[in-house]
């Protein structure tokens, strides 16, 4: 699939050279940047470039911050919202978990998270309150299909403003196959998700900054605005009822 537009060729030139990652040897990405560097624009246009691609790819979506921008998806079947977040992992997990078992790989699945972090935070706060557990089992269950999902088809996209690795237990980051820092990220976060890689000093708007994808040297990449963003969204819309035959 199509995973953003080479940054050069496209600023100067308006060409857009796809940067393209089969999402078998790519399915989970880890989308960071701080506020307003346009990681929800990012979001909905690479949606929108999956369905395309993989029609029939069941997607799960966790929207903690319930933003406008998803707004389009409720009444979708596997669009999460809020405290919500937690059932739609959940469910994720557990059809992961059945495949483990018993061996058959259905279709492809991805979960997308929008705003991780901040839902992980909500419920520790809650655990604390109320002596519960449960940003710990999100935790570690993102953690494992991180680490197993790709060979049964299990991915998973990762949305957060800081990438800090206590976020992903057991050193589970580095099982993310595509990193994408929008924006102009702090030395600190860029040392966390690009560690080892020479970043040049660009200064990037949003919707722009740096893709490192696995056994790929580092690129610029850009995303577009979305021109018609109705069109665009009930088009990813039209694609999911269909596949749940509604
Ligand atoms: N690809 C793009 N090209 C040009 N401008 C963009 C692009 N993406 C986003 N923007 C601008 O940046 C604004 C913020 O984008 P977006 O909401 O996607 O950021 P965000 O990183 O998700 O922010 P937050 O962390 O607050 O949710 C948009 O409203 C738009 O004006
Ligand atoms: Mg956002």
């Amino acid at each position: 699939m199509i995973w953003g537009y080479l940054k050069e060729p496209f600023s100067k030139y308006g060409l857009a050279i796809p940067i393209k990652l089969g999402i078998a040897s790519y399915p989970h990405a880890l989308i960071t940047g701080a506020s307003g560097s346009g990681k929800t624009q990012a979001l909905l246009f690479l949606l929108g470039k999956l369905l395309q691609n993989i029609p029939d790819i069941v997607v799960y979506l966790c929207d903690f911050k319930n933003s406008e921008d998803f707004s389009f998806l409720k009444g979708y079947t596997h669009y999460y919202t809020g405290k919500d977040c937690y059932q739609g992992i959940m469910e994720y997990y557990q059809c992961f978990s059945d495949t483990r078992e018993n061996g058959s790989i259905k279709n492809r699945s991805i979960l997308i998270c929008d705003e991780y972090p901040a839902f992980v935070n909500y419920l520790q706060m809650q655990d604390k309150q109320n002596k519960t557990k449960y940003a710990t089992i999100v935790l570690n269950s993102v953690a494992e299909i991180l680490m197993l999902g790709r060979g049964i088809n299990f991915g998973i996209w990762i949305v957060t403003q800081r990438a800090d690795s206590t976020l992903f237990s057991n050193g589970a980051r580095d099982n993310f196959m595509v990193i994408v820092g929008l924006g102009n990220l702090s030395k600190e976060q860029k040392g966390m998700v690009f560690s080892g890689q020479e970043i040049p000093d660009t200064r990037f708007s949003a919707g722009e900054g740096m893709l490192l994808a696995d056994s790929k040297e580092i690129m610029e990449v850009k995303y577009p605005m979305i021109a018609n963003v109705n069109d665009w969204k009930s088009h990813i819309l039209r694609i999911l009822q269909k596949q749940s035959g509604g």
